[in-house]
């Protein structure tokens, strides 16, 4: 299989109304990435160079979004949106003298995976279809296109729900909406394509069937109908975000990560944890992050994005870390706010630590070195320095430029040397 031969086009002109949202649907994020940031990877996974994204309601937002992402992919807009197979045809102009595969996907279906792609690739070039088409099976296939096939077993065509007739609703196998199409063979189906007499819409599923109608149809049933999952309201939101969720809290684990509570713990993706480690309950980690071996992270623990932890660190109650580093071996254990920081190896952060890393206006960053002993309740406020081995006394306030030179323990507030002399 030449991957060089497949473009991709993800459609995501609708409009989400049941989001009820300003936001648009295929930018709602789903374990801390937009819908079509995953689907976007899957993707750049496969090594497709030619990704073009269908844009129509909120166009603007999603365009940046997709720029932002890869530089490579393209927006086509179609406005006004006239259907799956409509959409198809607005990237006629950069594929019609294309020779290769064309794989269709959804950006608001962001679970798939890149196994069941290459699938979809494979099995067209090996049986030379101009078209495989992703199905599942339902129990309830209610509101999904049903895949017809004749009595040996053929694809004779996609009936859309508002189409088919009572036989055709009682059909279980439905159709994903992820396809792969022979390039060519498609835009000569799509030409053909009359609108829906019911939706008035050009549906991409009447291609399938005039291809079809030619013999070159394949379907590949997955077995796991979770990837194909679509999102059109909070709720499917929700489900897919938990599904999402367990993926990444299972690979983990079997990466040698105890997590005690799997139900109250949020692992983003994109978040890395050595083994040994242990995630107690309710502990949100926001991913990019990277958290070493034998850690102990939680109860109640909130890392955010850009942190990065060494081996045998602790972070305990209702600490938050953002944009930070911590060395191997530091404690952070209670009730803490560390953001820009930079902290050395076996040094602890006395409860109530705060980084005061904001001005109003912008962002400071604060340097602890190794072996510090930080006092309970001490308030650094950015940008400072605390030197290897300094102490802080409980309530210091380290203020603005202050630089404790190494072994210099402060107190008070403001924080100033202490006496050497015992009272
Ligand atoms: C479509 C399929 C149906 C399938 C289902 C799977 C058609 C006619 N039907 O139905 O067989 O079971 O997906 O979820 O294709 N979009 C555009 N431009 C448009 C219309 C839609 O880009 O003009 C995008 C949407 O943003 C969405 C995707 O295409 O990402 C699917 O559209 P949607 O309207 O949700 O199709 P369904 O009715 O669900
Ligand atoms: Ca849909």
């Amino acid at each position: 299989m030449r991957q060089k031969e497949v473009a991709a086009v993800i459609l995501a002109a609708g409009a989400g109304t049941r989001m009820k949202s300003e936001l648009p649907k295929v930018l709602h994020p789903v374990c801390g990435v937009p819908m079509l940031g995953h689907v976007l990877s899957a993707v750049g996974a496969l090594g497709i160079r030619d990704t073009y994204v269908i844009v129509g309601h909120l166009r603007k937002q999603v365009g940046a979004y997709i720029k932002n992402f890869d530089r490579r992919a393209e927006a086509v807009t179609q406005w006004p949106p006239r259907g799956t197979g409509h959409a198809l045809l607005q990237t006629r102009k950069q594929l019609r003298s294309y020779c290769g595969s064309v794989l269709v996907l959804c950006g608001d279906a962001p679970l798939i995976r890149k196994s069941s792609l290459e699938s979809l690739i494979r099995t067209r070039h090996a049986k030379d279809a101009s078209c495989v088409v992703l199905t599942f099976k339902l129990e309830d296939p209610t509101g999904y296109g049903r895949i017809v096939r004749d009595a040996r077993g053929k694809v004779v065509r996609i009936v859309e729900q508002l189409n088919a007739t009572p036989d055709e609703k009682a059909i279980r196998e439905v159709n994903s909406g992820i396809y792969c199409f022979d390039a060519k063979a498609l835009y000569k189906a799509l030409d053909r394509v009359k609108p829906d007499p019911i939706k008035k819409e050009i549906y991409l599923t009447d291609a399938v069937g005039i291809l079809a109608a030619e013999g070159g149809v394949e379907a590949i049933v997955t077995d796991t109908p979770e990837e194909t999952l679509g999102v059109n309201t909070r709720k499917d939101l929700a489900l897919v975000t938990k599904i999402r969720k367990t993926a990444i809290l299972d690979r983990l684990m079997s990466a040698g990560v105890t997590i005690e509570d799997p139900a109250t713990t949020f692992i983003g993706e994109g978040v890395k944890i050595g083994a040994d480690t242990v995630i107690h309950p309710n502990t949100v980690i926001d991913g990019p992050a990277v958290i070493g071996r034998k850690c102990s992270i939680g109860p109640f623990a909130h890392i955010r994005a850009g942190v990065k932890l060494g081996d045998q660190v602790t972070v305990g109650n209702f600490v938050e870390v953002v944009r930070s580093t911590v060395g191997d071996r530091t404690l952070v254990k209670h009730l803490t706010y560390l953001g820009d920081t930079q902290v050395g190896s076996d040094t602890n952060i006395g409860a109530g630590t705060i980084t005061a890393n904001f001005d109003g206006k912008n962002k400071h960053r604060t340097v602890i070195g190794r072996g510090v002993k930080v006092g309970s309740g001490t308030v650094i406020v950015a940008p400072a320095a605390l030197g290897d081995k300094a102490v802080t006394g409980a309530g210091a306030v380290v203020t603005r430029g202050t630089r404790v030179k190494p072994g210099q323990t402060v107190v008070g507030v403001p924080a100033r040397p202490a006496s050497k002399k015992k009272v």
